[in-house]
């Protein structure tokens, strides 16, 4: 049994569908029910919801043998997993924004609200910028509004959140999209069919 961690929400949705077109699909998956795991026995399939900042501990720890997850979570957290293949959907930017017109003063240091505090600290620490971080679960736009920081880093998808709060983007980071994973062990038992799953999904793109 081939056990695959999937995020939940829209993301993992589109996952679901290229790994399906793959040959690796699992109709219950699709049904509207508060249940977890599907199983296609015939194929060897199982599938799990996964919330998805949760997957790569899954990966790692090998409750699920690949998983899919955002380049933004693999370089927060850095699991120790292989990274195998960029499925190209997800595509957004993690990014600094503030307020319109805020000019950042060196003399000061530089209060910055995210949920991504290792991602933070490496960037202003290779720009070597101090900076006190205020690490936040959500919502994160609203912390230069109140006032509770400078600026965020945070993710960039569409720009509409970033738009409805009067904030601009500053700099771009570097850009996410979603990636196929493995458990390190996992990978040497199931080697056959996980490479025969990225060359399917290679193929669609
Ligand atoms: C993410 C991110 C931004 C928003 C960006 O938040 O943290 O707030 O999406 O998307 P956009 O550029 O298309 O507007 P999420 O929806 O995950 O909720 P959160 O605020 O609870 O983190």
């Amino acid at each position: 049994m081939l056990n695959i961690a999937l995020p939940k929400g829209r993301l993992g949705e589109n996952v679901y569908s290229l790994f399906e077109k793959a040959g690796f699909e699992c109709p219950e998956v699709t049904e509207k029910s508060r249940k977890l795991i599907f199983e296609n026995a015939e194929k060897g399939i199982r599938y799990f919801w996964v919330k998805p900042s949760d997957v790569a501990i899954y990966v790692e720890r090998g409750a699920a043998d690949i998983g899919v997850a955002g380049k933004d979570i693999l370089l927060e957290y850095e699991p120790d997993v292989y990274e195998l293949f960029d499925l190209n959907i997800g595509n957004c930017n993690m990014a600094v924004a503030s307020i319109a017109g805020f000019r950042d003063n060196p003399q000061k240091t530089l209060r910055v609200a995210t949920k991504f505090s290792n991602i933070a600290k490496r960037y202003y620490s290779s720009i070597g910028r101090d900076i006190d971080i205020i690490h936040l679960n959500g919502s994160i736009e609203l912390a230069p509004l109140l006032n509770l920081s400078d600026v965020i880093v945070d993710i960039v998808e569409t720009g509409s959140t970033l738009k409805a709060n009067n904030l601009k983007v500053i700099n771009t980071i570097f850009p996410i999209s979603a990636r196929l994973i493995a458990n390190k062990s996992s990978y040497k038992f199931n080697d056959t069919v996980i490479n025969e799953l990225v060359s399917r999904l290679a193929k669609q793109q």
